[in-house]
């Protein structure tokens, strides 16, 4: 029950095809729009990947969002370490593969899903989350859930030939609490 929303679940990837799902999304430009840099991945790479991928350091995990009234696949929300210096930290991502389905509000019941899946399952103090300065609805996600911007990291982002600033933003165990009293 911790997974399932109003609109969508966040279906835990489990079999060869939820696999393929996340591939074929991730390596489709215009589901991850023009603010994930992702490299194209082959399905032997994905599979040595996804075989690693729940181990330290990158601590990653994927569920694909199925939308409940036509059990679609419409999408996929991550969490993982980005870096060592931020052990213990889950950061966050997700994406809504087809342009048509946005604005919906699948993204942030998705993000809240998982938000709420960590807080209540990991000994966390906070979950971040980084995205470019010019993606608003990817922080219009985050600041609905009480994400706080915490700081522009200037051309951190290398996309499309030229650097680009994100914005961090994080929520504290605390902060996720309040909210929900
Ligand atoms: C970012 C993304 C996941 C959002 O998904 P979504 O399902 O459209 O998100 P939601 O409908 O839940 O919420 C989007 C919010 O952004 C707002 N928004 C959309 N475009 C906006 C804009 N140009 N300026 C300000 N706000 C905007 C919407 O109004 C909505 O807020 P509201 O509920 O207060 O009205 C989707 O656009 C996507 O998949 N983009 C490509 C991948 C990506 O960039 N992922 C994030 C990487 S950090």
């Amino acid at each position: 029950m911790l997974l399932q929303g109003q609109k969508v679940r966040l279906k835990p990837i489990e079999t060869e095809e939820d696999q393929k799902s996340f591939l074929r999304s991730r390596n489709n430009p215009e589901a991850i729009g023009e603010f994930v840099n992702f490299e194209p991945m082959n399905w032997e790479a994905f599979q040595a990947f996804a075989k690693e991928w729940e181990k330290p350091p990158l601590d990653f995990n994927a569920f694909l969002i199925e939308r409940n009234e036509d059990k679609k696949i419409i999408g996929w929300v991550v969490h993982y370490c980005s870096s060592i210096d931020f052990k213990g930290v889950p950061e966050i991502g997700y994406v809504i593969n087809e342009p048509g389905e946005r604005g919906k509000g699948y993204a942030s019941e998705a993000a809240k899903l998982l938000v709420d899946y960590l807080f209540l399952t990991k000994m966390i103090v906070r979950i971040q989350a980084g995205t470019s300065i010019r993606n608003p609805s990817s922080m219009r996600v985050l600041e609905k859930l009480g994400f706080q911007k915490e700081g522009v990291l200037r051309k951190s982002y290398f996309l499309n030939g030229k650097y680009d600033d994100s914005v961090v933003l994080g929520l504290l165990r605390e902060e996720w609490e309040a909210r929900r009293k």
